[in-house]
């Protein structure tokens, strides 16, 4: 099968690396890809939301699956003008993906299939906001509606704090269209977890527990990023945790989203906070996770495009997915600066010696070659991104998966490099 593979990231490095092992496959090419990616696929300079033109490129070279990493085309529907064309493509369709694209109807959703999430309101105005916030006493989580990058989250530690983060969405706009309808919620407490499962509409298989740090700093500290990093499994998510999510989040949103005419195939990323009255819903994503994917793939035995086209289907028996009986950490190596403004076009030294320690494999998230008009060498690699690379290993277990990463970690560098240093300590403490 020829694949093309739609997104830029470390997490489309990793479905690229995982389905290049494929049986299956011939020929991958991934739209538009980064400078890791191209050392496995062919990369063509097509952007991720340009879906008349991968639509356009998948016919004309006769791929056999799409398979979409970000949210964004999925919100686009990209997956309805794939099968309109009789072309097979990996994910929801425009109506389901809504459960990440609107937060509104995911709370929606989950409210009347049961799902356990925190208490809610729903806001247009400040007058909505003053109400809500009188109801729901305690600390608040500030959401805008719409896709705003990961941005849309605020947790507020007073009821001031939530008024202004809801100001700035409501009255200043700060997230355009995403931010004119918000949610107000409950916050939760306990420890966070994410839940993948693969799933046709009916039936859903779980991939593994992850569990991600989204902040900078070491001990969670400073502004949330894109991910710093991720490790599987996550030891808070034994086997009955993980029997109860699926029970009571992930099934009942899919039976749901059957009943409102929205199917949902393709995989459904749960958030999950562990709270003491047992697993919430945090929030639904449409798509895999990033890191997580790059932690969690690694493990993964099966054949991935052989699950992935179950999900296109109906009626086929759901494959029993394998995994490898060790842990896997993943650690983001970021540009100096990274969430804030940073400077790009370092050179990076050391990763061949880091690919080629046993168990260890480099995901590229912001990389490019040097212009062929540069005098430097074509063999070489350039920081092109905030998050440049996922540094992913495997152990025998979570201690030995953390020592292997650091130890290919401490091999790779570039000027301004910034990594955390405690990627799996709450898995190390348990
Ligand atoms: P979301 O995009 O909804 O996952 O939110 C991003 C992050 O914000 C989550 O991973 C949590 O760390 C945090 N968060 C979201 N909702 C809540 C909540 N209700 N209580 C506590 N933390 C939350
Ligand atoms: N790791 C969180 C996300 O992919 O949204």
């Amino acid at each position: 099968m020829d694949i093309l593979v739609i997104g830029s990231g470390a997490r489309e490095h990793a479905l690229v690396w995982k389905i290049s092992k494929s049986k299956r496959v011939k020929k991958i090419y991934c739209a538009p890809g980064n400078a890791g990616i191209a050392q496995l696929a062919e990369c063509v300079t097509i952007p991720a939301d340009d879906i008349k033109g991968l639509l356009k490129f998948a016919r004309s070279k006769g791929v056999d699956l799409t398979v979409v990493g970000p949210e964004a085309p999925l919100a686009a529907g990209i997956i309805d003008e794939f099968q309109k064309a009789g072309l097979k493509a990996f994910g929801p369709s425009m109506r389901a993906a809504r459960l990440e694209a609107s937060k509104c109807f995911a709370k929606e959703i989950m409210k009347k299939y049961g799902v356990p999430t925190a208490d809610f309101e729903v806001c247009r105005t400040m007058d909505e906001v003053r109400h809500a916030l009188k109801r729901l006493k305690g600390p608040v989580v500030v959401k805008a509606d719409g896709l705003a990058a990961g941005k849309g989250v605020v947790v507020c530690d007073g009821p001031q704090a939530a008024e202004d983060a809801a100001k700035s969405m409501l009255v200043d706009k700060i997230f355009g269209e995403a931010g004119e309808t918000i949610v107000i919620e409950e916050c939760l407490f306990g420890q966070e977890a994410s839940i993948l499962a693969l799933t046709n509409g009916v039936e859903a298989v779980a991939l593994a527990s992850s569990q991600d740090h989204k902040r900078i700093f070491d001990g969670d500290k400073g502004p949330n990023t894109g991910g710093m990093g991720a490790y599987s499994p996550a030891p808070v998510v034994t086997d009955d945790v993980m029997d109860n999510i699926m029970d009571t989040a992930v099934m009942p949103v899919l039976s749901g989203m059957q009943r409102e005419g929205a199917d949902y195939k393709g995989i459904l990323y749960a958030g999950i906070m562990l709270t003491k009255e047992g697993p919430k819903v945090l929030e639904f994503n449409v798509r895999f996770g990033d890191p997580e994917t790059q932690a969690v793939l690694p493990r993964l035995e099966t054949d991935l495009i052989d699950a992935m086209l179950w999900t296109l289907g109906a009626g086929q028996p759901a494959p029993k997915l394998k995994w490898a009986d060790k842990s896997s950490v993943c650690v983001v190596l970021t540009s100096g600066g990274y969430p804030g403004p940073y400077e790009k076009g370092k050179e990076i030294s050391g990763l061949e010696r880091a690919s080629e320690l046993k168990d260890v494999v480099v995901f590229h998230a912001g990389t490019k070659k040097p212009p062929i008009t540069d005098h430097r060498s074509q063999d070489i690699f350039l920081t092109d991104g905030g998050r440049v690379l996922g540094v992913t290993a495997l152990g025998k277990d979570i201690k030995a998966a953390i020592d292997n990463a650091y130890k290919a970690v401490s091999l790779v560098n570039f000027e301004g490099m910034h990594f955390r240093r405690d990627i799996g300590w709450r898995a190390l403490k348990k």
